[in-house]
């Protein structure tokens, strides 16, 4: 692992790497299992991948760990998933610590439960000294969340005439969003196989390389990550441009 990790190291990481981790319930079902069973291990996978992240240098790591449409799945399902992210969080924040790796979090707390806003707020505070990896957890989160929620703030601030209508661009938008303290994704990857964005990072993933693996989250490796990172490195990133003008560049 230490060659690979060097390998990598010697071309471009990604400083910024967004997750869908999909695939945690069909992996359970393949066990027999309980589909929870799918998400305790699938926290394991967390802590993997974010090991492998920060041995890495990228900066931002965004995990989609509850969508909003999540919200509509069985209540047990919801209260074992929200129990479990909160609780592996507060179970791991020591280490995110001593590993010098910020915690931070997007989506909407109004509809998530008191206790997990709290203990998440608390777990997000002891961890903000840390300079090294950003680990940002995108919970209660859906894109179209964040964009509404983004065009009403900047409508606010229109109707109260501190922003003007031909003021508004891009970076004023990207200022406004949930994401505005980090740079978009470089890389997406998505575990399970599905080819869809899931309502995740959509103004955030304009220029994102993207890697789909069938691989289901659980059974996602620290080596499969330095694949996903290993391709992303192959690619050539035109922004819209020719070949020929990048290379140039
Ligand atoms: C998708 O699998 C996964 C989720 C909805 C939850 C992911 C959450 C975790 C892995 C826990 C995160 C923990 C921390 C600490 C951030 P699915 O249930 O949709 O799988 P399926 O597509 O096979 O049904």
């Amino acid at each position: 692992m230490e060659t690979i990790i060097s390998g990598l190291k010697s071309g471009t990481i990604p400083q910024h790497v967004a997750i869908i981790m999909d695939g945690n319930g069909r992996w359970a079902l393949k066990q027999g299992l309980e589909r929870s069973a799918g998400h305790v291990r699938g926290v394991d996978t967390v802590r993997q991948i974010t090991e492998i992240a920060s041995q890495l240098g990228v900066r931002y790591l965004t995990l989609y760990a509850f969508s909003t449409e999540n919200w509509n799945r069985p209540q047990k399902e919801v209260d074992i998933l929200m129990d479990l992210i909160v609780t592996a969080i507060e179970r791991e924040t020591p280490d995110l610590i001593r590993n010098n790796v910020r915690l931070a979090l997007i989506g909407d707390t109004s509809r998530m439960p008191d206790f997990a806003v709290d203990r998440l707020k608390r777990c997000i505070s002891d961890t903000s000294a840390s300079t090294g990896l950003t680990l940002c957890l995108a919970i209660s989160y859906s894109s179209r969340w964040e964009l509404t929620d983004t065009v009403r703030r900047i409508a606010a601030e229109v109707s109260q005439g501190t922003l003007s209508i031909n003021d508004i661009t891009p970076d004023i938008i990207d200022r406004h969003l949930a994401t505005s303290f980090m740079p978009d994704p470089d890389l997406l990857i998505r575990t399970g196989g599905d080819m869809r964005v899931s309502n995740f990072l959509l103004w955030q993933i304009a220029y994102s390389e993207i890697y789909v693996t069938d691989t289901y989250w659980p059974d996602f490796s620290q080596l499969d990550f330095c694949n996903a990172v290993a391709l992303f490195q192959k690619r050539e990133r035109r922004f819209g441009l020719t070949g020929e003008q990048v290379r140039n560049q």
